[in-house]
């Protein structure tokens, strides 16, 4: 058995996703586990190199990670060539331009999403890594949940027949600032930083959608700000200039007759009614599902219940208790220490990786025509990706 380290440079641990979700719950996760152990018995084993602006915040993210080193200076991180990887997870409006150091410096990258703010500047990145010939991924966490997974299954079993539409419902309330504390950073609500619901969720939107059905060919959306004011970290009041809510409709070809519709809801000014923060209504001739993060529900054809519209008398069906839970397949996982499990081993085997940074620009795509969509009030096409 051999170890193999790879050496990870991990940008924008001191926020949020970068430091819960990839450094703790991901990379350290793995390394407590004793690495991935490949079918011979080899063995990776991640390695952080933490880098950020603030020295004494990263000083104590990397404490809290057991004494991980740590460095102000990308450049120089970069130019090391015991580093393998260039990660990160900085706010979407610095992400473009580390990258691209990164990809200069001869680094393999993984990066969350967006990858850029614009879909021009991110299939810049992900032709430049390409040419490179640099290994590159993007996060694309929610097909890695067990929820999704189970759907998945179903899909691939063939449970639903044809399939005829998704309706995905996706939000919840993310408090103004002032009475109860903010959930989000304030630049998620500017969009000179960056922010917004549509350049936020509809990479998200892409990458489940393809991943799962077909591939998105138009899109009608109405992206809004619904709330007109917030406040910042430090109680501040500023006026939200990005959406935080978008209404839309995506046109998917999975090569049925018709295709599939999709509605997509994603709002941060709704209350939530539902069992999980998002869920993925599917329904097929034979067999409808509704996924949300960590269940799949399946109701087949044969047991579908026969309701009568009567709005006088109480309805006498249960509908909730018509669907059937799909048995968990696998140990429980993080999905994003699961996709980082399957980038490492891209990385060092050559395993195949679908979520590629071309892919991670066609969400910036589609954010863009959600977004074009909305301000000309019409449907418009989405290239496929020969044509982009
Ligand atoms: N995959 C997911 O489900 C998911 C969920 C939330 C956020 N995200 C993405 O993760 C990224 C980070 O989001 P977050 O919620 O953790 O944000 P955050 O504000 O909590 O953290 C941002 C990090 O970027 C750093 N940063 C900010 N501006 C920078 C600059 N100019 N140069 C270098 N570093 C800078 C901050 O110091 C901090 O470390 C965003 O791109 C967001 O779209 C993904």
């Amino acid at each position: 058995m051999t170890e193999k380290t790879v050496t990870i440079a991990m940008n924008g641990v001191t926020g949020r996703m970068g430091r819960n979700q990839h450094l703790h719950r991901s990379i350290l996760a793995i390394r407590d586990s004793g690495g991935i152990v490949l079918p011979g018995g080899d063995v990776i084993m991640p390695d952080p190199v933490l880098v950020g602006r603030d020295e004494r915040r990263l000083k104590e993210v990397a404490d809290a990670a057991g004494g991980a080193r740590w460095s102000t200076d990308l450049d120089t991180v970069l130019g090391d060539p015991a580093v393998d990887i260039y990660f990160d997870a900085t706010a979407t409006a610095a992400r473009a331009g580390s990258v691209r150091r990164a990809i200069a410096a001869g680094k393999a990258v993984y990066c969350e999403k967006p990858l850029a703010t614009s879909a021009d500047e991110a299939f810049e990145l992900a032709g430049l890594a390409a040419a490179a010939g640099m290994k590159n991924g993007i996060v694309a966490d929610k097909l890695f949940l067990p929820g999704i997974r189970a759907l998945e299954r179903a899909l691939k079993s063939g449970f639903f027949g044809r399939v005829l539409s998704v309706r995905c419902d996706f939000g919840y309330w993310v408090f103004e600032g002032g009475l109860e504390e903010p959930q989000r950073p304030s630049w998620n609500y500017r969009a000179e930083d960056g922010g917004g619901m549509v350049l936020d969720m509809f990479p998200h939107w892409q990458y489940l959608f393809e991943g799962l059905f077909g591939q998105i060919t138009a899109v009608l959306c109405r992206a809004v700000t619904h709330i007109g004011e917030r406040r910042d970290e430090n109680g501040a009041v500023y006026t939200p200039t990005a959406d935080d809510a978008a209404y839309g409709l995506l046109e998917i070809d999975n090569g049925a007759p018709g295709g599939i519709l999709a509605t997509v809801t994603s709002s941060w000014a709704t209350r939530v009614n539902r069992d999980e923060l998002v869920e993925f209504h599917v329904d097929g001739t034979d067999g409808s599902a509704v996924a949300g993060p960590r269940e799949c529900r399946l109701q087949p054809r044969s047991a579908t219940p026969r309701p009568t519209w009567n709005p006088d008398v109480p309805n006498p069906l249960d509908f909730r208790a018509g669907w059937l839970p799909v048995p968990p397949q696998e140990a429980e996982e993080n999905a994003f220490k699961r996709q980082w499990a399957s980038f490492l081993r891209h990385v060092v085997t050559d395993a195949p990786f679908a979520q590629t940074l071309a892919e991670g620009a066609r969400g910036n795509r589609l954010a863009e025509l959600a977004l074009a969509s909305s301000e000309q009030r019409r449907w418009i096409d989405v290239p496929g990706r020969a044509d982009q």
